[in-house]
């Protein structure tokens, strides 16, 4: 059981499923129930199920985590089909936060709890990731740059879903390298240019960034690491920093620069 790869497209799904929220493209593919009905770990537990109730208390308890977690989900759902859009929002901005608890439950559990919960799966497919106003944060240059982020990993998660074990193009990692130099050095000009009270924090996020990256490098020339344990870092990051820590700051320099103007 690949829990990795588990985890990286329930992420994805995570975030298309905020991006339909917030009324992102893609919403005529994702409005549909057919589309929760597939968050992978959903998938995952209907299957292994039984074995849980049976044999483990964690596998109890993982169950009702996700339970009320898909609640949530639903919850969201149903008030953003009824046209209740704000109110969707504010649920799914909780159910990411309920989903970050569940998911390092899941980390916690032990590898022989895992092992005694493992089944067939069906291969898993990572769905791509669709741009959406849940990323958009009004300024058009970070957008078109945090879009280009978007595309890479669509590629990488094309490649995995050919093979986990696939070779990466060296042209994977120049995209990666020329967005990190040219996006850094946008967003903290930026900051500086306002005074921005986040920005030692962003930089040093930055700085961690461009060290794994680095490192994810060598250990694919190496053939050491997996393509999923690269899309699971770049899909924490568009859910942590962008989503989180890159909209706040460019809230911050939108206010600054309507005072200006
Ligand atoms: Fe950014
Ligand atoms: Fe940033």
């Amino acid at each position: 059981m690949d829990i990795n790869k588990l985890k990286i497209s329930h992420l994805v799904w995570r975030i298309n499923f905020r991006s339909m929220i917030y009324g992102g493209k893609g919403t005529v593919e994702l409005s549909s129930k057919d589309y929760f009905l597939k968050c992978p770990i959903g998938v995952w537990l209907d299957e292994v199920k039984v074995k849980y109730f049976v044999n483990s208390e964690n596998g109890r308890k993982l169950i009702r985590e996700y339970e009320a977690l898909n609640q949530k989900v639903e919850s969201a759902f149903n008030l953003f089909i009824k046209g209740r859009f704000e109110e969707a929002k504010v649920v799914a901005d909780d159910y990411i936060q309920a989903s970050n608890r569940f998911l390092e439950f899941l980390d916690s559990l032990s590898t022989s709890d895992l092992t005694n919960f493992d089944v067939t799966l069906r291969p898993l497919q990572t769905e791509k990731i669709y741009w959406g106003p849940a990323y958009e944060t009004s300024l058009l240059l970070i957008d078109s740059q945090h879009r280009q982020l978007v595309n890479i990993v669509n590629k990488l998660c094309d490649l995995v879903n050919e093979s986990p074990n696939v070779h990466i193009e060296a042209n994977l990692f120049e995209d990666l390298e020329s967005y990190m130099v040219i996006h850094f050095s946008t967003e903290e000009s930026m900051m500086e240019e306002i005074g921005y009270v986040g920005t030692e924090i962003q930089k040093e996020n930055h700085r961690l960034f461009i060290k794994s990256i680095y490192n994810f490098k060598q250990r694919f020339n190496e053939k050491k690491a997996p393509l999923t344990d690269l899309i699971g870092f770049l899909v924490n990051w568009l859910n942590r920093h962008i989503l989180e820590e890159d909209k706040q700051f460019c809230k911050a320099y939108l206010e600054k620069s309507k005072i200006f103007n």
